[in-house]
């Protein structure tokens, strides 16, 4: 062998040698199990049906059943052992306690099993930031659930639905889910269960975390996170529904201009055990609801301070005396999410002191 072919052999050996290990990753990426997720469909647009391709305001929610939902986007078969099952199948502004609980003990039965490696819920975009609020704080267990949802029925040009769901469950499925409580996932953002809210009736980028933002970002397969969330969720929480068939009834007041106290009493007289002030300003009470508030108090109703403003921090002791009154401020809470934690506060203490701290860690 002359001098030239031997360092030529030399060179291809080196090679050779830097391929084998990267030939060895590549075998055990092909031959890695797919995930096994679950999807549980509860209606919404993202089973909805229009009359034409270009109907994307009155049509109806809720029609096609998750086989359906699965059956539209094939490529699922690629990326994750799919099944599905039915839990209810409505608009989701028709949710219902009863939906939520029978939700969350079917997760918590799920995810228990080691047959199963992440949740994906389809869910209307109506309520769909309640139930994954409701969600991250009852689900026990530190693997993905993604809720997932579309502004646009099946049936029109554009769907964002088929789409949504297959990166609902590229995120699913991915390492990099677990343990951020309930994600959200619409138009390829990632958003926090707890800070996300819609914010537009009829756009596709409608779900926000306003003043905190997005969590992360999926492009193709790929699944990019650059926040965390930071306040307590699924296994961390100490919110337990699986005994329960019934949740405590909390309603909402919202405030405005010339407020009167009507709504307050009416609450209070149906049976409110809980009552969210959807405040202005700072979360700010109109003077002719302060006597109602007292009388509320009186017979043992919780009565959490909220904003209508839509972001920012409702601040203890602000612009209203939360200790003379007994009440508590609902920190960065929407009056929706407020209400469910509310509710399951109220499963355990009604001491308002008790709930104002639930308040500052939930
Ligand atoms: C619903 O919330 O069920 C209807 C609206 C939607 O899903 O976008």
């Amino acid at each position: 062998m002359n001098n030239r072919l031997f360092s030529l052999f030399t060179i291809c050996l080196f090679f050779l040698g830097l391929l084998q290990p990267l030939a060895t990753v590549d075998a055990a990426a092909a031959t890695k199990p797919l995930p096994n997720i679950k999807i549980l469909a509860t209606g919404g647009t993202i089973a909805g049906a229009g009359t034409s391709h270009t109907q994307t305001v009155g049509y109806t929610a809720a029609v096609t059943a998750v086989d359906g939902l699965i059956a539209a986007v094939p490529e699922l078969q690629n990326i994750a052992n799919v099944s599905g099952e039915q839990v209810a199948q409505i608009a989701s502004e028709d949710m219902t306690d009863e939906v939520w609980l029978k939700l969350a003990k079917r997760v918590n039965e799920l995810l228990a099993s080691p047959l199963v490696d992440g949740i994906v819920i389809t869910h209307g975009t109506d309520t769909l930031e309640e139930t994954a609020y409701f969600l991250n704080l009852v689900v026990k267990n530190d693997k993905p659930v993604v809720v997932v949802g579309a502004m646009r029925p099946a049936t029109s040009i554009s769907a964002d639905g088929p789409m949504n769901l297959y990166r609902a469950v590229v995120l699913a499925g991915s390492a990099e889910a677990a343990g951020k409580g309930v994600l959200v996932m619409l138009n390829d953002q990632i958003n926090a269960a707890r800070d996300v809210s819609k914010t537009d009736t009829a756009s596709l980028d409608t779900f926000k975390s306003p003043g905190l933002g997005l969590l992360g970002i999926i492009q193709n397969e790929q699944v990019a996170f650059y926040r965390q969330p930071t306040r307590r969720h699924t296994s961390a929480s100490e919110f337990d529904v699986q005994q329960l068939s019934e949740l405590p009834r909390v309603d909402i007041v919202y405030g405005y201009a010339n407020n009167n106290r009507t709504m307050l009493d009416a609450a209070v007289k149906a049976g409110a055990k809980g009552i969210v002030h959807a405040g202005t300003g700072n979360g700010s009470i109109h003077t002719n609801l302060k006597p109602a508030i007292e009388a509320a108090r009186r017979q043992g109703v919780v009565f959490v301070r909220s904003s209508r403003v839509g972001s920012g921090i409702v601040l203890r002791g602000g612009e209203f005396d939360d200790d003379s009154y007994g009440t508590i401020a609902g920190d960065n809470l929407n009056p929706q999410k407020a209400r469910i934690l509310l509710m399951l506060a109220l499963i355990r203490t009604s001491d308002p002191a008790e709930i104002q701290q639930l308040f500052w860690k939930y």
